[in-house]
């Protein structure tokens, strides 16, 4: 893909890249190659199993690490990112989720409590944290963009995505309600992505991931899209071509979410006695 540098002049906060799986690698990456300037973020715990500091290194990006259920925490990142800039930022990516009911293959019906809150709070509320920050130091410049990232499984029951499922609707709430605000007042978008299954640590989380994986690229007539496709789409959300796109759940996902039923999976359902 040839890079235009649509993103020249940009400025932005990146969560989430872990390793060089995550999707938040992957839209560094060709953040970087379309020509924005960007802060990398990431868990403290990232320093010690993480490569963060490697991609840091590579795209030249400061890197400040912050926990986003601390709010200290990201109050210091959106000033230190705003400073480093000399001004407000054009675009942020939520790119952040972990439950440990879900890691510990607990069953949904079981689900320890404690764990669940800390799975509202990493994989959720973070995103309204994040976004009450920026709204409240009015770090985003008009026709900036924020964008998080979702899954299908809070539409649709996938038994084994656990309460996960529950975090992005509310996810996904947030954005259009936010969105609201932030739009209105600071003419500033906001948005989800739902990807599909996508071979990462977090997506290697979810029990029978596999499974997962192989059903919805059997299911969606363009295949399972890839972290990199994926970014190529946070990308045009960060551009100034979809400046009118905000509030809305947007699926990323080779067609999946509006297919019944593909012809490949008819196949392994026919009975050839029957026919
Ligand atoms: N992989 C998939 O199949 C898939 C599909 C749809 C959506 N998503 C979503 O994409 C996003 C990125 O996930 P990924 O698949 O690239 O996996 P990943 O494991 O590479 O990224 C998750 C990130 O969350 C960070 N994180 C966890 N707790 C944190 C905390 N307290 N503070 C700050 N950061 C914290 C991790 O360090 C990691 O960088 C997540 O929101 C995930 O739910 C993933």
């Amino acid at each position: 893909m040839s890079h235009n540098q649509i993103l020249k002049g940009k400025k932005g906060i990146i969560f989430g890249a872990l390793n060089e799986a995550s999707i938040a690698w992957k839209v560094a990456e060709l953040c970087h190659a379309e020509g924005a300037e960007f802060i990398l973020t990431n868990a403290p715990v990232a320093a010690r199993v993480g490569q963060t500091d490697e991609l840091a290194k590579k795209l030249n990006a400061p890197l400040i690490y912050a926990d986003v259920t601390k709010m200290e925490d990201l109050e210091n990142l959106v000033d230190e990112a705003t400073k480093h800039f000399n001004g407000q930022l054009d675009f942020v990516l939520h790119s952040v989720g972990m439950s440990l009911n879900v890691r510990k293959k607990i069953p949904y019906p079981e689900a320890n409590y404690e764990y669940m809150h800390q799975t509202m709070d990493i994989s959720a509320m973070s995103f309204h944290r994040l976004m009450q920050t920026l709204w409240k130091k009015d770090a985003m410049k008009e026709w900036g963009s924020i964008v998080g990232l979702t899954y299908i499984a809070a539409q649709r029951t996938f038994p084994d995505y656990g309460e996960m499922a529950d975090a992005k609707s509310l996810l996904e709430s947030f954005a259009r309600s936010f969105g609201y605000h932030f739009g209105k007042n600071k003419k500033v978008r906001v948005n989800t992505i739902s990807q599909s299954p996508t071979k990462t640590t977090a997506g290697g989380g979810v029990g029978g991931f596999d499974a997962f994986y192989n059903y919805a690229n059997k299911m969606s007539p363009l295949g399972n899209a890839s972290a990199e496709s994926c970014a190529e789409y946070c990308v045009s959300l960060f551009s100034d071509y979809t400046r009118m796109v905000t509030m809305q759940n947007l699926f990323h996902d080779g067609g999946f979410s509006y297919t019944g039923i593909s012809t490949d999976l008819m196949d392994s359902f026919r009975d050839p006695a029957a026919e």
